[in-house]
């Protein structure tokens, strides 16, 4: 790896929180697609379709791995982030458990260019994504190359982050035209799939206020779907939703995960879902990795009493 003699530049909010065929460094997946079970039939927020349906409306093409390389991020004299190494396989599915505060959310946050970070290098793919190669070098990376790297990821939010002025269809199409520059018709084509897909093709002209937690999180969804990530970043995407619309989102991540070959980066305190989506589980504590491995392992068989005290707390709570 070429040495690093800049920081990089301030980073800029995504655009949009999707993005879109990224080129070149795509990898075909080499992870196993786990038998993601169905989590019981929702009640109160149900969508159309299941696997068969979403398939058909997902990205194929192969998808880029992640690398973190002795990753530092401070907040002030706060240590988030302590030279953090971690690697995501193409394709792979990576739930990213912890106590409050131990960097999860900072970690995709700095993969969607939304905080900067102070050392090491983050790569996706074969590309590093705060930086940039000149004359073997890296350097610090232009506005260019970051637009370039974001259009491989997409996150979905806790709080959704609807554009709440504009109707479900242009939430979904904004960022295609503008950003990817999709034509206008068949970015509409694209988003109503999606909204099939996602059971909510009957509200493309209605305004997110207009509609539940659940509705809203699953047209998030779509959105950063509609960008064509091949990276997607899930930040805790159903806790700020009512119980009963947990599952109706649950499934469709379910689907998504199973039909798709997106390389996928999940917080989440809800450990079922967790071991339903998940290929490799990472338990963090102050921004390094305590355990890892696989979600039956990690959750039923944890070698670190850290990782046993984090369980049990959040089951009893
Ligand atoms: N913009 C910011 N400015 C200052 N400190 C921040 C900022 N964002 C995060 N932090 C700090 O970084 C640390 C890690 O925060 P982060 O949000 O990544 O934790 P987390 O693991 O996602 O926690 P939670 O489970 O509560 O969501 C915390 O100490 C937090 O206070
Ligand atoms: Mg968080």
């Amino acid at each position: 790896m070429p040495p690093t003699d800049t920081a990089p530049e301030d980073p800029k909010p995504a655009e949009t929180e999707g993005v879109s065929t990224a080129k070149g460094d795509a990898t075909k997946s080499d992870a196993t697609k786990s038998d993601a079970t169905k989590g019981g039939a929702p009640t109160g927020d149900v969508r159309k379709g299941g696997a068969a349906e979403t398939a058909a409306h997902l990205p194929q093409s192969g998808a880029p791995g992640i690398r973190f390389e002795k990753v530092v991020k401070r907040f002030g004299s706060n240590v988030v982030l302590r030279e953090l190494d971690f690697t995501v396989r193409p394709g792979e599915r990576v739930t990213l458990i912890g106590p409050s505060g131990s960097g999860k959310t900072t970690i995709l946050r700095l993969l969607m260019t939304l905080e900067k970070l102070n050392e090491g290098v983050i790569w996706i793919g074969d590309n590093t994504l705060w930086h940039m190669d000149k004359g073997g070098k890296l350097v610090a990376a232009n506005e260019k190359h970051l637009h370039e790297m974001r259009k491989q990821v997409g996150m979905v939010f806790q709080q959704f982050n609807l554009f709440p002025n504009m109707n479900v269809l242009r939430n979904l199409t904004e960022g295609p035209v503008r950003v990817l520059g999709v034509s206008k018709d068949e970015a509409v084509a694209r988003a109503r799939e999606l909204l099939d897909m996602v059971g909510l093709a009957d509200k493309e002209n209605a305004h997110p206020s207009r509609l539940s937690g659940g509705q809203q999180q699953r047209v998030a969804i779509a959105r950063a779907l509609a960008m064509q990530p091949k990276v997607l970043l899930l930040d805790e995407v159903t806790s700020a939703l009512d119980p009963e619309l947990v599952v109706g989102v649950q499934d469709l991540l379910r689907d998504i995960a199973r039909e798709s070959d997106l390389t996928m980066l999940c917080v989440t305190h809800e450990m079922h879902f967790a071991r339903d989506i998940s290929n490799r589980v990472l338990m963090f504590d102050q921004g390094q990795i305590v355990e890892e491995g696989p979600p039956d392992q990690i959750f039923g068989e944890p070698t670190e009493q850290r990782t046993r005290d984090f369980l049990q707390a959040v089951l009893a709570s």
